[in-house]
């Protein structure tokens, strides 16, 4: 290809990508599913690694990540970013609106009303409308840099749109992870072992900080846009959200002007019960006098503009009688412990059951089944116990038939509960797993109790085949839970092994099944042979290992024979691996069941080994020249260096020689390589240096 063809084709990919992306975020359609999307930027990137040169500065293909930030800089905002007075009285939002207008001395003014959203607040630098910084709000005055984590928000354009922006302004927004994200990513922590995250806030502020922007990439934040800052950018606030609108940035459609005080009342009765459809987390309504030229005369106290209020609803929450508590087992073994409660209905929802998370939680709160206790829906979605009604209580310790009603209850819950004449006592928690009567085990430093009776207890059976066929894993779609639930009580299957030698009479004996769904299943089954190894390192749930995980230790090592025999340390040298992730793995295939496991798998004829191919010749611009790869780079993870120098023709050695050409030297690089290198005459480069080396430069 030409480097005339290559840009051609980069044009037409950018365009294209960007035309998915908006009508993704902009008008909430699609016309390609998000593989197609994928296969698209795929292939941006990889014409861009073959012409460098011709790597626009607002590519889309920076939203799928691959730089590392050790620290972020911090830097100073422009202009500082306060924050709200709050209110949680219409009283006191009166007398807000009263300052407002004595403020004004009269003038007639309007509202502009919007959602207070609750996630983590950022500033947007643009310069000749190019996204150039993405700094947190930090402590209002300086924060921290994260441009590389916030150019993989899809939404936070990197280009505006139009040729109106003027040459410099700053956006400030709310970025956030959509529920249904946060509840897919804990259904993921769960699937691997790990404990789920608390909020939807907190996990859209951990996401923003981390250093490898390819996972920020994967955690689909999103970004509404709130405010234009910038010289004579706008007359009235309404006419910048027009603005962010028109250049094509995320502002949520729930924004209204309002003529006074009243019909922001309104605005706020209103969206206390439709927040809860929302994509995101709500906490309140941000009120703004919509005239700029206003906002200036009202000014600003020390902490925040007089100009603009935050309504605060009041986390919702309702007491409830605690009808008793049921234990929950995971495919890991780990045990939940669930409220069942008397259904009360809560923000537009009948609430049953809530997580009470693990026994400390429980000593914590101290409940005692049949106590009324509070339950929230804050800022997490599952509904959660926050505390004891204690009122409540006591007039039931008070009233002598209702304290009967005490007995009742732990009969029915079969929970010991402990409790003398006069005073409650907090419960026993299990100690039996619920599922398969065996003692329950508590491992140092977990909150969690696990059963250990991995290989006999039933959910753990079911929830590892559940594991195994997901469609990030094996994929077999002709098999649901229902299905898989069947074929475990008919004894059919115990493991997921026992998949591959599923007959048709087997097939045929699990109800609604007839020849067609028969032959559908197994050839579902059959041709699940086919996905590739790193599917199926995840598929067989090896404990910490998520996707990802897999994904970098089947290209580190290539066939599941290395990863069985490799040694802590080896391990431990793979990408992505800490110890946590490698005494699972080691201990994983020291288990004598897992051996077996695997080896009917391989029996099976499951991939066991990368197919990869060798990465695609691109060039021979590094002329066979050799390189040490050594410490954190910006721009690069150490695999992808890897991947450029042998797909442009040189090579990857692993020690410092006298015949070395290169030591690509990243920051924290151990001081001996230098000293070797530097005794040996070895030229030490850069990560810049050695873009320079690939487009042909000679150092
Ligand atoms: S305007 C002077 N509008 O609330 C501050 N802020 O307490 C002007 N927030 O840090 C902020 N939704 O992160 C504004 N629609 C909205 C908002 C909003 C959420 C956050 C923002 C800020 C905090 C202020």
């Amino acid at each position: 290809m030409t480097p005339a063809q290559a840009l051609k084709e980069i044009q037409e990919l950018t365009s294209k990508i960007n035309y998915h992306n908006d009508l993704y975020y902009q008008k909430n359609t699609t016309e390609i599913s998000d593989q197609e999307f994928d296969l698209l930027l795929k292939k941006l990137e990889h014409l861009e690694k073959e012409f460098p040169e011709l790597k626009q500065p607002d590519s889309p293909s920076q939203r799928v990540g691959g730089t590392i930030t050790k620290e972020f800089a911090n830097v100073y905002h422009k202009y500082p970013m306060l924050s709200l007075g709050n209110t949680y009285s219409q009283e006191e939002l009166e007398d807000w609106d009263a300052r407002v207008a004595k403020g004004l001395e009269g003038d007639a003014y309007e509202y502009f009303c919007e959602l207070k959203f609750d996630g983590v607040s950022m500033s947007l630098t643009y310069e000749n409308g190019l996204l150039v910084r993405g700094v947190t709000r930090g402590d209002g005055v300086r924060g921290d840099d994260v441009t590389n984590n916030i150019r993989t928000i899809r939404s936070i354009p990197l280009k505006v749109k139009g040729t109106n922006a003027p040459a410099s302004f700053e956006v400030r927004g709310e970025v956030f992870l959509p529920k249904d994200v946060f509840l897919q990513l804990n259904k993921e922590r769960e699937d691997i072992g790990e404990e789920r995250y608390a909020n939807a806030r907190n996990t859209a502020s951990g996401t923003v900080k981390m250093q490898d922007s390819t996972e920020v990439a994967r955690r689909k934040l999103d970004c509404y846009a709130y405010s234009l800052l910038g010289e004579d950018v706008a007359d009235t606030h309404e006419e910048s959200i027009q603005k962010l609108e028109a250049w094509g940035f995320n502002v949520s459609p729930t924004y209204r002007k309002c003529k006074n005080i009243q019909e922001v009342i309104k605005y706020i009765t209103e969206w206390d019960t439709k927040r809860q459809d929302l994509p995101l987390e709500t906490d309140g309504v941000v009120i703004k006098v919509n005239s700029l030229e206003q906002q200036e005369r009202l000014g600003f106290t020390a902490k925040s503009p007089r100009w603009a209020i935050a309504y605060k609803y009041k986390a919702q929450s309702i007491s409830t009688r605690l009808n008793g508590v049921t234990y929950q087992v995971g495919r890991t073994g780990a045990v939940t412990p669930v409220a069942e409660l008397e259904p009360v209905f809560l923000a537009g929802t009948t609430v049953k059951r809530a997580s009470l998370h693990n026994a400390n939680e429980i000593a914590r709160l101290g409940l005692v089944i049949g106590d009324y206790v509070f339950v929230e829906k804050g800022g997490e979605i599952i509904p959660k116990v926050t505390g004891v009604d204690f009122e409540k209580r006591k007039q039931i310790q008070k009233s002598p038939s209702v304290s009967s009603d005490y007995h009742a209850m732990s009969f029915v819950t079969t929970l010991p509960i402990h409790q003398t004449n006069q005073s409650l006592e907090t419960f026993r928690y299990t100690d039996i797993c619920p599922e398969c009567n065996t003692k329950l085990v508590r491992y140092e430093g977990e909150a969690a109790h696990y059963c250990p009776n991995t290989r006999g207890c039933p959910p753990q059976i079911r929830g590892r085949i559940e594991h195994f066929i997901q469609r990030k894993a094996m994929d077999i779609n002709s098999l649901g839970e229902q299905t898989i639930k069947q074929l475990y009580e008919l004894g059919l299957v115990k493991s997921p092994a026992d998949l591959y030698s599923l007959t048709r009479e087997d097939v045929l004996r699990l109800e609604g099944f007839k020849d067609k769904s028969a032959k559908n299943l197994l050839d579902g089954i059959s041709k699940s042979k086919e996905t590739p190894f790193e599917s199926v390192l995840f598929a067989i749930g090896i404990r910490y290992v998520g996707k990802t995980v897999a994904e970098k230790l089947a290209r580190y090592f290539k066939s599941i024979d290395k990863i069985a025999e490799a040694s802590l340390e080896d391990l431990l040298k793979a990408p992505e691996v800490g110890e946590k992730i490698a005494q699972s793995v080691y201990q994983f295939f020291r288990n004598e069941e897992s051996q077996l496991e695997i080896s009917r798998l391989k029996a099976a004829g499951l991939q066991f080994e990368s197919t990869a191919k060798e990465p695609e010749k691109l060039s021979d611009v590094l002329g066979n020249k050799s390189f040490v790869i050594s410490g954190v780079f910006e721009r690069y993870e150490r695999e992808q260096l890897q991947e450029i120098i042998v797909q442009n023709g040189g090579r990857v050695v692993s020690s410092v020689s006298g015949k070395l050409d290169y030591l690509l030297a990243g920051d924290n690089m151990g001081p001996s390589k230098r000293e070797k290198a530097e005794k040996l005459g070895v030229k030490i480069i850069s990560e810049q240096d050695f873009e320079k080396l690939l487009t042909g430069h000679t150092l």
